[in-house]
């Protein structure tokens, strides 16, 4: 296919497609005959920490398909990969923008390597900044609760702009520690400031806040759990999805790019059926749970066990186990425990996850709410199958980039977590 050609391969995120990019593809194009453009993936970009790229991947390959200048459009989907495209595309030049000068010499053994000139006052980050951006206002009860303040700057497109507190000393003191533009005491008015808030206040105090926030059009991402009721968390979750709102639960572990993996791994077959999940988990280190929270702590787990065992479990009992830890245990039907989580204070609870199948088995390192990196055993492979995706941060700015998403697309519905799974954790939480 190939035979007879110059080929030339040259790779970029190409978001938000500006004329530096179609300069530097045209140039590329006129080294050879047949150019090859690799697009780098989602989970790459976000492995890299570049949660900031607006359009998606399919928008940003037909960007570079419309500039009529790619024979072929690939997919750079790891580090180390460009190697392997120039063995097998048999590329004679490579193209990189002059950013990245010197950078690629090393890959002059396998072809040529030009550094393009970079088209001057032009990037994809200039775009961005002048793009929309979201304002987002925070709701708390503490002066010092920064968390979405630091993880929402790895976000591009979001600002934090105000903050709320029923208690003006504390909301003065939180804008000027975080420097945001203005804090305020009256609600309306602070809704009326922002797009997006963010609301984490002591549970009673949540569902007027959050029906407000949605009645007045506003996208809420609120810590677990919305309301301090089974009724009221069914209510909220029924106005926002009878009105096509969102209103999401910032549990940080279920927007992960690894735990996508880990799903897919545990559910699709990669090690035959589910027989059991073993974890465990120290209190006071799930991000933003405080360590006598052990409701929390349970809503959490129980969160998981349904998303990873599904409808087949019947949730047991708990155990007082060794010392004082708390022992969750589901069933299946028959009995046999398909999940079990150790919860406690002591440090030698902390433990890797087992997801053990009939094929097969995965295990995840402690912490494995934060997971990044998994192994996967199969019983008729010797070899251990590894994966790894960056986790960076406390986790909260993966759940912004899935919020900012949802806007763009205009969905409200969140497959990550559901209002079903939310009010199953809930409901078990309650049953304690
Ligand atoms: N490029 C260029 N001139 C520009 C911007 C980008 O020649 N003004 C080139 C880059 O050197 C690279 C390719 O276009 O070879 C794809 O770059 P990409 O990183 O996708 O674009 P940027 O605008 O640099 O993106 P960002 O601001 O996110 O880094």
């Amino acid at each position: 296919m190939y035979k007879d050609k110059k080929v030339v391969i040259t790779y970029g995120t190409f978001d938000l497609f500006h004329k530096g990019h179609y300069n530097i593809l045209k140039r590329a194009k006129e080294l050879g005959d047949y150019l090859i453009v690799g697009v780098t993936g989602e989970a790459y970009d976000a492995e890299r920490g570049k949660l900031s790229v607006r359009d998606s991947l399919v928008k940003r390959i037909e960007n570079v398909k419309n500039s009529g200048f790619a024979d072929e459009i690939i997919v750079e989907e790891y580090l180390g990969q460009k190697i392997q495209h120039i063995i097998q595309y048999n590329v004679d030049v490579l193209v990189v923008g002059s950013d990245w000068k010197g950078k690629f010499d090393h890959m002059r053994k396998y072809c040529e390597v030009v550094y393009l000139e970079r088209t001057k006052d032009i990037s994809s980050t200039m775009l961005r900044e002048e793009g929309d951006i979201y304002k987002l206002g925070i709701v708390t009860d503490s002066a010092e609760d920064d968390d979405m303040v630091i993880e929402s700057k790895y976000v591009s497109g979001i600002h934090v702009e105000s903050v709320y507190s029923d208690e003006e000393q504390l909301a003065k003191e939180f804008c000027n520690d975080f420097e945001l533009d203005s804090y305020y005491t009256d609600y309306s008015k602070f809704l009326e400031s922002v797009e997006i808030i963010y609301i984490n206040t002591v549970k009673d105090k949540k569902y007027h806040l959050i029906k407000e926030a949605l009645e007045n059009d506003k996208v809420v991402i609120s810590s677990p759990v919305v309301a301090d009721s089974i009724e009221k968390i069914e209510e909220l979750y029924k106005f926002a999805a009878d009105n096509k709102k969102i209103l999401i639960e910032c549990v940080p572990t279920f927007y992960l790019q690894a735990y996508m993996q880990l799903m897919w791994n545990a559910k699709g077959q990669q090690i035959g059926d589910l027989i059991c999940v073993k974890n465990s988990i120290r209190l006071g280190e799930l991000v933003g749970i405080d360590k006598d929270d052990i409701d929390a702590h349970l809503y959490f787990t129980t969160l998981f066990a349904k998303q990873i065992v599904g409808d087949n479990a019947v949730f047991d009992k708990k155990q007082v186990g060794q010392g004082d830890n708390l022992h969750i245990l589901y069933t299946g039907e028959n009995g046999e425990c398909i999940y079990s989580c150790e919860l406690g204070n002591s440090p030698h609870i902390k433990s890797d996850m087992k997801i053990i199948g009939t094929e097969g088995t995965i295990n995840v390192p402690a912490n494995w709410w934060e997971t990044g990196y998994f192994e996967l055993k199969r019983n008729d492979d010797s070899n251990i199958r590894r994966h790894s995706c960056n986790y960076s941060g406390n986790g909260m700015r993966y759940v912004l980039v899935s919020v900012l998403s949802k806007i763009k697309e205009n969905k409200h519905e969140d497959m990550r977590l559901t209002p079903e799974e939310v009010l199953y954790a809930a409901k078990i939480v309650k049953g304690f």
